[in-house]
């Protein structure tokens, strides 16, 4: 058990300054307020865990919304507040996010009538919670400060790696908790209590979790496609039943498995290059666990899942016009060391980087990978140093050539023979003295 002193000093070391602030702040808003806050849920289990978690979930012994208006007259911040279920979200100038919710909950009966308000305790809060892990409170204001309220046996858990439901109606009441236990397991390297791993398993049986709404699935799918080793993850998944049990059409072998490792060194690879934007993960393992799936299943899947329309492009479309480019690729085989920067461009121009990191983690041949490599780090972003302007000022005239030039001019380029400002305006001059139109460019 830890004492309040540990915590607290806990609260001092391990955390940043920018949440020692807030909660500093938090503290004196609500000894102002008269009310007592308390820090819920995966902040505090990752505090004790000496895991990094930057988002603060704050229960308010009272109601979150008045406090949060109080909050936002102390601070420079804005106020979301969400009535119904008497919850607040507190976003801060730099974005930062603060959720705030209230053991006071009001219910309406019906539309327009007068709220039921329910006075329901820390306790019931924390009951409402998916494994005990997850149930600690850390008071926050008052003489209290730096107390860990631990009513489900939390800190026992912790101790023993143990990840464990609060009451055998868990999953059933919320059967996207097994695919959080799932993810827990991997993240924190916890194992499920003997008891739960018996009530996950009849739970996957009874088919609750087809009764989930298609978004939540995804959500968590998201999620754990996310973490930093989702290999293992789907590797449970299939164990426990999960992954049946969210679609039958996706399968997942040692083969995929190799996929995984291989995309996961992909993404590695890609985010240590230089200026290279911002990637989310788990579209690359996604696509990897689409494996050799027809397009048309692509389709039911992404229908049954309720995938947003910018990633069902990805999976569906564009995934479907990449196929024959990694075809053309593996066919040529050691012989894709001799295409020239401009015939592999004309290969893969086009590909999101998603697909692009796929390929790489797919193929077998070093010399493929390498042509994937040599294009994402180089040809990709590779474009003339004149434009359209300087070609006219060179005496094109605007119209079809003008395009033609600037995409030979670019081949140019891809291909080593012009490196220079000096040596594309050489390359143009020479190809306006010397080209015959054809009929389309005159
Ligand atoms: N929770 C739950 N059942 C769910 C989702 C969430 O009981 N299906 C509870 C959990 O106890 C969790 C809290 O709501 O602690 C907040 O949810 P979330 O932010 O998703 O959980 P974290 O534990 O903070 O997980 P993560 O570290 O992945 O953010």
């Amino acid at each position: 058990q830890r004492d309040r002193r540990h915590v607290l000093r806990l609260l001092e070391t391990r955390l940043p300054r920018r949440i020692r602030q807030l909660l500093d702040d938090l503290a004196q808003v609500a000894e102002v307020e008269g009310v007592n806050i308390y820090a819920v849920g995966g902040f505090v289990r990752d505090l004790l865990l000496g895991v990094a978690n930057l988002d603060v979930d704050v229960v308010v012994e009272g109601n979150a919304i008045a406090f949060a208006e109080a909050l936002q007259r102390q601070c420079d911040c804005r106020v979301r507040p969400h009535e119904k279920f008497v919850t607040a979200v507190v976003i801060f100038p730099d974005g930062y996010k603060l959720d705030l919710a209230s053991t006071r909950t009001e219910y309406y009966l019906q539309p327009g009538a007068l709220p039921l308000v329910e006075q329901a305790s820390l306790k019931l809060d924390l009951y409402r919670r998916d494994f005990t892990i997850n149930t600690l409170a850390l008071a926050l204001n008052g003489p209290r400060q730096g107390e860990l309220t631990d009513y489900f046996g939390a800190q026992r858990d912790l101790h023993d790696k143990a990840l464990r439901v609060l009451h055998n109606l868990s999953f059933v009441e919320d059967p996207t908790r097994m695919l959080r236990a799932v993810r827990f397991e991997q993240r924190l390297g916890f194992t499920l209590g003997q008891h739960t791993a018996h009530l996950l398993r009849s739970a996957v049986q009874m088919g609750f979790l087809q009764r989930v709404s298609a978004s939540r699935v995804l959500h968590e799918l998201v999620l754990l496609l996310g973490e930093p080793q989702p290999g293992r993850a789907l590797a449970r998944l299939v164990e426990l039943g999960l992954l049946d049990a969210i679609s039958e059409e996706l399968r997942f072998d040692d083969s995929l498995q190799q996929h995984f490792v291989q995309a996961g060194r992909a993404i590695n690879w890609y985010e240590l290059l230089p200026e290279v934007a911002p990637l989310e993960h788990w579209p690359v393992y996604f696509l990897c666990l689409l494996a050799d799936l027809k397009t048309t299943a692509v389709e039911r899947l992404c229908q049954r899942l309720g995938m947003p329309q910018r990633y069902r492009r990805l999976f569906v479309e564009q995934r479907h016009e990449a196929w024959p480019q990694y075809h053309q690729l593996e066919r040529l085989g050691q012989r894709v060391e001799q295409l020239c920067g401009s015939e592999l461009a004309r290969l893969l121009d086009g590909l999101p980087v998603e697909l692009l990191l796929l390929g790489m983690a797919r193929t077998r041949h070093q010399p493929v990978r390498l042509a994937f490599s040599r294009y994402v780090t180089g040809l990709r972003c590779l474009r003339p140093m004149l434009d359209g302007r300087d070609l006219q000022r060179l005496g094109c005239p605007a119209g079809p050539l003008l395009g033609t030039l600037l995409r030979q001019l670019r081949d140019a380029r891809l291909d080593g023979q012009v490196h220079t400002r000096e040596e594309e305006l050489a390359w143009v001059r020479v190809q306006l003295a010397t080209r015959e139109l054809t009929k389309e460019e005159r």
